[in-house]
């Protein structure tokens, strides 16, 4: 438990995204206008790689089936769609996220 770097802080522009490996975990970090966000890489539907989704504001959509989630909050704001089927999703796991000079910072449990 603690926070450990994740990246300097001008590397993800706002409305960008990257995925980062830290303590055997893929985390996505988001900027969204020019606040950092840290989730889990992983849906909580099927495991999709949520850092190929779009995001659109605080936005993103799992490439996979399509659920949407909140960036800030993890909150999931769209099911998944397989086929002709809505499936209801849980929510993305989301980190604090903290900026010390050049420095962003994830506090991981
Ligand atoms: S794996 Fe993300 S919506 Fe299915």
């Amino acid at each position: 438990m603690g926070y450990y770097k994740i990246a300097e802080a001008d590397s993800i522009k706002p409305g960008e995204k990257k995925s980062f490996p830290l303590r055997s975990r893929m985390i996505l970090l988001v900027n969204v206008g020019g606040t950092y966000y840290a989730l889990d890489n992983r849906c909580p539907h099927m495991g999709g790689a949520l850092s190929g989704g779009d995001l659109e504001g605080a936005t993103l959509s799992c490439p996979r089936h399509g659920a949407r989630f909140d960036v800030r909050t993890g909150k999931n704001v769209g099911d998944a769609k397989l086929a002709f089927i809505h499936v209801k999703v849980g929510d993305a796991k989301v980190f604090p996220v903290k900026v010390e000079g050049q420095d962003v910072l994830v506090e991981l449990d």
